[in-house]
């Protein structure tokens, strides 16, 4: 891990408006830590997704400067890896041709066949779904779908890790139980991550800051550091009193702000 201060995701005055000119996320100034991860909350419309899709360089437009250890973003070399919030799989492949498919153009240079192919049976046993390799996106449910997106985006080892809403379709113990596991795996394998959702539990199970937008666009959001909850064991965060204090901050946040 680099040790400069310019390392990590530079937001710089990022603000998104459509050809409206109606804001679709207001300005936003933060800087990641390379290898840290942040949590977004905000209501509906806030400019979530919008933000990911901006730093994911699916938007042609936008406001201000986005680095990486302290160069443009774009046209660097850098590896991101988005799981959106309609999971993103082509539908004509199978599960495993979607995640192979995505580890080829992550990866051009010819990797080994077998390594491969054992890396995608990996991610689907980490995710609890080895056995639906070969079954196509549609045939599966919501969570099935959101799973493989995340296997998916885990099995290409992306530098910048952006995912939006990704446990939304899931039920409460499933959800907590990837909740865990997406945290193990982030430390064994650590990628600079925005981890968007609107549950303020997720909020501050997983981010070692939360940021909250307003829904009023001309006001800067809320940067609230969670190093008191995301320091313990994450068995242990739930029945906290620093994860109890910060739900309260947090809700009160929202009050005021959506
Ligand atoms: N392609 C587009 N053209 C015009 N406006 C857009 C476009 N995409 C999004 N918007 C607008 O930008 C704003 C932010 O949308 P965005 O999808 O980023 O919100 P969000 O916070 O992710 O919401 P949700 O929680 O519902 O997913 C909304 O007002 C939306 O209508
Ligand atoms: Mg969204």
């Amino acid at each position: 891990m680099s040790s400069s201060k310019n390392s990590g995701l530079r937001v710089k005055e990022l603000e998104v408006a459509y050809k409206s000119g109606e804001l679709a996320l207001g300005r936003v100034d933060f800087t990641l830590p390379e290898h840290g991860i942040y949590t977004i909350l905000g209501p509906s419309g806030s400019g979530k997704s919008t933000l990911l899709r901006a730093v994911s360089g699916l938007l042609p437009e936008y406001r201000g400067e986005l680095l990486f250890n302290g160069q443009p973003l774009r046209g660097q070399d850098v590896l991101i890896g988005l799981v959106p919030q309609n999971y993103g799989l082509l539908p004509w492949k199978t599960v495993k041709a979607n995640i192979r498919v995505a580890m080829k153009i992550a990866n051009p240079k010819e990797q080994e066949r077998r390594a491969r192919e054992e890396q995608i049976d990996r991610w689907l046993t980490a995710m609890g779904i080895p056995e639906l390799g070969e079954r196509y996106p549609l045939s599966m449910s919501g969570g099935q779908q959101q799973r493989v997106a995340i296997a998916r985006a885990f099995a290409i080892a992306p530098s910048i890790l952006l995912l939006d809403e990704p446990f939304s379709a899931l039920d409460v113990m499933t959800r907590e139980a990837l909740q865990q596991l997406f945290l193990e795996h982030w430390r064994a394998n650590p990628t600079t991550a925005l981890f968007v959702t609107h549950d303020v539990d997720e909020a501050i199970l997983l981010g070692q800051k939360v940021i909250v937008l307003p829904s009023n666009k001309s006001e800067a959001p809320e940067m609230i550091d969670n190093e008191a909850v995301f320091g313990l064991d994450h068995a242990e965060k739930r029945a906290s009193d620093a994860f109890f204090a910060q739900m309260k901050r947090i809700r009160k946040v929202m009050q005021e702000k959506w």
